[in-house]
């Protein structure tokens, strides 16, 4: 059992760390509740699963933000005791759904009611994980009562700090995208001042990669130099290049692994569930 929350060291001996993100799992109290016909709780563990029983070994589990859809401690036990149960380390940070409570879900996106609600402890407000030659630092880009994200001005200062005295192979984590994925109504929702936290990024030659969620697709660009990942939700997927809200009913929940090796090296693909 892995027996310390949040880790701060991995360490593998074959040089290689494999991380697997699963993003965007949107669970509600009722683990039976279905949502355009996916049931998120079940989608969630059959990711989970699937990804575990591949033929890899998995050295951490990233989980980035928008873990529940209704704020309730109760969902929050729940994923933790599944993920404690796999004996792998892992670390959570939130989405804009950890913090806010969407009223009136049935009306269209933009006429829903928000409300600000504090995270859940255990997401990581801004945290290092050394593994073998890289740091993985994971930051909270979530505004309470907000769709959108920002980074804070101390989060950007602890950020710099991290950066400016550990010069390993970088990747920053956080909910929010920092790039737009061309789809006009999640792109009004990107992180604040991304083109801000860029410039900050481009001042480090050893920031490799940035990996986000909240897009609920497959994404992949550089921005001068630097990788820029994201990955399907573990339930339902938005519709790409759309520019109102809307689903894509024939895209499978899925899943991003990263292998982190020596040198900066970083290879990253997604799978899909094959049911
Ligand atoms: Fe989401
Ligand atoms: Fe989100």
């Amino acid at each position: 059992m892995i027996s310390s929350y949040p880790p701060t060291h991995i360490h593998t001996t074959d040089n290689i760390v494999n991380v697997l993100q699963l993003t965007d799992l949107h669970l509600y109290t009722d683990p039976k509740k279905t949502v355009e016909g996916r049931n998120c709780q079940a989608d969630f563990e059959r990711c989970l699963t699937q990804a575990l029983n591949e033929d890899r070994r998995c050295d951490l589990i990233l989980l980035t933000g928008d873990l529940v859809n209704e704020i309730d401690n109760a969902i929050y036990e729940r994923i933790f005791a599944k993920l404690s149960a796999t004996n792998i380390a892992f670390a959570c940070i939130a989405g804009n759904h950890d913090v806010t409570d969407e009223l009136y879900p049935e009306r269209p996106f933009d006429k829903r009611q928000l409300v600000a609600q504090p995270p859940d402890s255990r997401l990581l407000t801004h945290h290092c994980i050394q593994a073998n030659d890289w740091q993985i630092l994971l930051v909270d880009s979530s505004i309470p009562g907000q769709v959108k994200g920002k980074l804070p001005k101390q989060t950007k200062s602890w950020l710099t700090k991290q950066l400016s005295n550990n010069h390993r192979a970088t990747i920053l984590v956080l909910h929010h995208h920092l790039v737009p994925v061309h789809s006009k109504w999640i792109d009004a929702h990107m992180a604040e001042g991304a083109e801000e936290i860029w410039q900050l990024l481009h001042q480090f030659d050893h920031v490799k990669a940035v990996l986000s969620g909240h897009v609920h697709q497959a994404f992949h660009t550089q921005y001068k130099g630097i990788d820029f990942y994201t990955s399907p939700s573990t339930c339902y997927q938005f519709k790409i290049g759309s520019d109102e809200f809307a689903l894509d009913k024939f895209a499978k929940p899925g899943y991003r692994w990263l292998q982190l090796g020596n040198n900066g090296y970083l290879e990253s693909w997604v799978k899909r569930l094959d049911t």
